[in-house]
Formats: C-alpha cells, structure tokens, sequence
C-alpha cells in the first residue's frame, strides 16, 4: 500500500533533472551592426566570446570579456558581451569561452535593414507551461522565424522559492526550444511578469538598448524599436492591467509617449511596415485591455500610421478589424483596480490580431503568430497548439 502510494505521487510529478550549469547562450538586443551574447551561470569565472573572422586567412579578433551580473537570491550570474561593428544582415560564427573552456561554434545573422523579406515568430502568456509551447512549435518549422518574441506573462509571477529555480528552468526552455544561441531572444513584460518577489529580478535576463536592470521595476525600460527587412516593429511596456499601482505604471506608460512618436516619425520608421507589439491589447471585446495605455498612446501611433497591433493577456485568440467599435461593460472591483461600473466605446484604428495560452487545448489554447513581411504583404498565421490548425490570418497589402 505504502509502495503503492509512493508509485502514484512519483508518475504525478516525476522529479525534475537538476538544472545546467549554465543557460544559454541566448542572442539579445539585436542590431544591424550588433548583438548582445549572454550566458547565465552557476560556476563561471571569466566568460569571453571569441569571434570566427568574417575571412578565413584573416587573423582572429581578439574575444570580447563579458561582464558580470549577479542575480541575487540565486546562484545564476548573467554574462554579457556586445559584440559590434558586425555586417548588416552578415553570418557571424562565435563561440563561449568559459573559465577557458571554448564551446561550440555558433552562427547568427544580424539584422538587415535592407532584406526583401523578414520572418518572426511571436509566443504569448505562456505562463511557465513549457508543454504548451513545445505543443505550439511542433507546428512551427524552424525556418519560420528568424527571431522570436516573448510578448508577456511568459513567467508566471515569478518566485523567490528554491533560489527562483522556476525562473531559471523556464528561461532555459525558452532558449532551447526557441534555438536562442542563433536567434535572437526578444523580452516584451507582461503583468505577471510583473508580480511575485522576484519580478524585479526578471530585468536581468536581458538586454536592452535603456534598460537598466537594477532600476526598480516601473523604471526598468524593456522598449525596442527597430527596422528588419521591410518592418518596422515597436515593442512597449502596457505593465499592470486595469489600474493597479497606477502612480508606477500610469507613469511607465506616459514615459512611452513621446518615444513612440519620436520612434515613428524616425528615418527608420519610413517605408516600412509599422507593427506594434504590446502584452496587453489597447483595444479588446472584453475587459482584458488597457485603456490608461489606450487613451496615452492611441493619437501617436494613428498618426504614426501603425498598420496593425499584436497582443495577448486575453488568453483567448481573436482578430479584431479596424475601423469597427467595440463596446465593453466593466463592473468596478476593488480587487482589481478596476475603474467604476460602466460601459466603453473604442475603435481601433489599425486591426489587432490577440494571441492565446496557455493551456494546449481548447479555448485558452496557447498560439504563435507567424509573421512574414514583404515591401508588398505583410501576412501573419495565428497557429493554434491543440493541433497546429491556422486559427487565423492577418493579410495586409499595398
Ligand atoms: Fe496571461
Ligand atoms: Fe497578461
């Protein structure tokens, strides 16, 4: 009976594999001239990224040292090196070099402003369920993507417990199985990244053009903004749902405005397909948006001519059309911060395409978006986990 017992907890929650060593590498904060390589370890030293000269007969670089970042509360130091003055859309071979020890040879791609063509993939409220995403990628063919993006709620209001372990093993699933070391990684913060003790840790698993990970949270600036092939792609910070600690994070996203005009009405911006990425929708069917984000960004980005929003946070898929109001009825709840009973209007102007998770079936079935941008089409599959059907498809043309 007691050998029975045993049995059955044990195939309940088999053990986990102690975690690695190290995590990664994994590419960040990607560029047409550079790219940030980290490493995040438990043992290392000294962390160095050597360079494969971009022709054989000439002589190697010499390897740019990564510095240093204690997570504290964990075990885990984060490496990083920038490495610059890379080609545009060139090949680059690296390798880590850990306490002297050389790892294998790896191969990235920098962006290139000028490519006829860009491939993305984009994951949502994955919520630590790893299974859920290995389910979404077996529909996914590697050669899809030529970056990936977290859009938010990818941890699930991350603990200090057992040294944040969960943390640690949900950013080493992420790198493998989004083949990290040869694509670049992007972070975009959703409100449960945002909650449990060690969301101020998170900043420090990435890289970032303003971001300083020892800032508090509010003032941890994740933003991107950068032109690939025919796209032009924003990532903000919509932070807290409803209005919670609304004197931080109303302030986080006011913070955004103006980089977001200055952002659009940029050389970079011009030409090109403008996509805006953010974890919570500004304009949804239901409660599950933000309107504080809606009400300080919605002029800026219609008269940047954004073409189309991406978004999760609903946990539910769905392509809402431009130009086509959605009314939505609040109750007030204290619990959480919403605003008082009533009824809004909002019309978005651009359509808004909403990813799903994190289970990997059945409503709340968690999703990939893939996108692939020409001068002329930019055309993004919503592919569903349950299994692998197209959901859905945004098609733009000019
Ligand atoms: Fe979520
Ligand atoms: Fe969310």
């Amino acid at each position: 009976m007691v050998w029975l017992m045993v049995a059955t907890l044990s195939a309940q929650n088999p053990p986990e594999a102690p975690l690695p060593a190290h995590i990664g590498p994994y590419l960040q904060h990607p560029a047409a001239d550079a790219m940030s390589v980290c490493l995040v370890s438990q043992t290392a030293k000294t962390v160095s990224i050597q360079v494969r000269p971009t022709n054989a007969q000439d002589k190697a670089p010499a390897p740019v040292t990564a510095e240093a970042l204690a997570i504290p509360g964990t075990p885990w130091t984060r490496w990083a090196a920038r490495l610059q003055g890379l080609p545009a859309g060139g090949l680059c071979a690296y390798q880590v070099i850990v306490d002297g020890n050389a790892g294998p040879w790896q191969e990235f791609r920098t962006l290139n402003p000028a490519a006829p063509e860009l491939r993305f993939a984009v994951f949502n409220d994955v919520h630590d369920q790893l299974a859920t995403l290995d389910r979404v990628l077996a529909h996914v063919p590697a050669e899809s993507f030529e970056f990936s993006v977290l859009l938010g709620d990818c941890w699930n209001d991350p603990q200090t417990k057992n040294q944040a372990d969960r943390v640690f093993r949900t950013l080493d699933g992420f790198v493998r199985r989004l083949d990290a070391a040869r694509k670049p990684l992007l972070y975009v913060r959703g409100n449960h990244d945002l909650r449990g003790p060690f969301a101020p840790q998170l900043a420090r698993l990435f890289v970032a053009p303003r971001l300083r990970a020892d800032a508090p949270l509010g003032e941890q600036d994740v933003t991107l903004a950068f032109a690939a092939g025919p796209a032009f792609l924003l990532f903000a910070d919509t932070g807290e749902d409803f209005e919670k600690k609304k004197e931080v994070f109303n302030v986080l996203r006011e913070r955004q405005t103006p980089w977001l005009r200055s952002e659009l009405a940029s050389p970079a911006a011009q030409g090109r397909w403008r996509l805006f990425l953010s974890h919570i929708p500004l304009f949804n069917d239901n409660i599950w948006n933000s309107e504080h984000a809606r009400k300080a960004w919605t002029d800026v980005l219609a008269e940047g001519k954004v073409d189309a929003a991406f978004a999760g946070h609903d946990h539910g898929w769905k392509l809402l059309p431009k130009n086509q109001p959605l009314t939505v009825r609040f109750k007030s709840s204290p619990a959480d911060s919403q605003f008082s009973d009533g009824t809004v209007t909002s019309t978005p102007p651009f359509p808004v395409l909403i990813g799903g998770g994190p289970k990997p079936a059945g409503k709340e079935q968690g999703t990939a978006m893939l996108f692939k941008v020409t001068a002329k089409d930019c055309s993004v599959r919503l592919v569903g986990a349950e299994t692998g059907a197209l959901l859905t498809q945004l098609e733009l043309t000019r």
